[in-house]
């Protein structure tokens, strides 16, 4: 008798833990968390935000040479979705010839510089996060804090942009800019950014951090591990299939996983580019109507 009330009495009492801690929802990524990273390529992605959220407020939209020498741009948008209670951040990706440079130039021995709240990341990746952070994406931030309290804030980027988003919330997260329980990170085919510290940086600061890989995407195995020891942080929530509504994932709760995406050598650059069924490109073309169909 008091062997089972102890049990109820315990799982009873477990329930707020097991709510509190937020698992992988691919409704909220497939419609939200993708439609809002790939909305960055859109040169008005008020349009997109728009689209997307049921009551929005598109607060700007940044852009600032990422390196001097190459000529590209580090690209963001800041929004509110007062429907979803969430402060957004996206940054956008590389274009095409772009990532086929970027990994070409992966392979090289690139620059590294010390991130703030440990380890090392990749100069071109940091460089870009605090050209934009400071080009009035961090005044923006304030700003949006400050308005709505209790929200919650979404990072999110894919490629290039997946880089910077993980820096960006690793950054907010290490300086108590925001309250670490309500940062939200999730990232589309991202590079591998820093080396093990800062992945370790990362894993103890963020308790909701996702990188979904579509497949066999080779972006998100450059810079390789043997490099420099670049390493990927948690958790990597992999799709081996084409992303289709009710397609599964797995799941992988450590840095670097052979369970997931790491297992596979056979890599491609469509799958970078494609995500949930949708080219990232597109979303400039079609203002991201209908990517979240809960919108009406
Ligand atoms: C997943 O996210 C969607 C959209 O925000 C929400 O409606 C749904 O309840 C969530 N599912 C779970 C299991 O939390």
């Amino acid at each position: 008798m008091k062997k089972i009330y102890f049990a109820s009495f315990c799982l009873f009492c477990l329930i707020p833990y097991i709510s509190a801690v937020s698992a992988y929802n691919d409704t909220l990524t497939r419609y939200w968390f993708w439609p809002l990273s790939a909305a960055a390529n859109n040169p008005t992605p008020e349009k997109c935000v728009s689209n997307i959220l049921q009551n929005s407020q598109f607060q700007r939209r940044y852009s600032v040479p990422c390196d001097m020498n190459k000529g590209d741009d580090c690209t963001g948008f800041t929004a509110i979705s007062h429907s979803d209670k969430a402060i957004i951040i996206s940054f956008r990706g590389s274009t095409l010839p772009e990532v086929v440079q970027e990994v070409a130039d992966a392979l090289e021995d690139a620059p590294i510089s010390p991130f703030v709240g440990g380890g090392n990341v990749l100069k071109y990746f940091l460089d870009g996060f605090n050209d934009i952070w400071k080009a009035g994406m961090k005044d923006d931030f304030y700003t949006m804090k400050n308005a709505n309290p209790g929200y919650e804030l979404w990072i999110t980027g894919h490629s290039l942009g997946a880089a910077m988003a993980s820096l960006t919330a690793t950054t907010i997260a290490h300086l108590k800019l925001f309250q670490i329980d309500k940062i939200k990170l999730v990232t589309f085919g991202q590079p591998r950014v820093g080396d093990k510290n800062y992945a370790a940086v990362v894993d103890s600061l963020l308790p909701y951090s996702y990188r979904v890989i579509h497949n066999r995407d080779m972006f998100a195995h450059v810079p390789p591990q043997w490099l420099k020891g670049y390493h990927h942080h948690q958790s990597e929530i992999w799709y081996p299939n084409d992303m289709k509504v009710g397609d599964s994932w797995i799941e992988c709760d450590v840095d670097e996983g052979p369970g997931c995406s790491d297992g596979h050598t056979d890599l491609n650059i469509p799958d970078h580019l494609i995500y949930f069924q949708h080219l990232t490109e597109s979303a400039a073309f079609d203002d991201c109507k209908g990517w979240n169909p809960y919108k009406h």
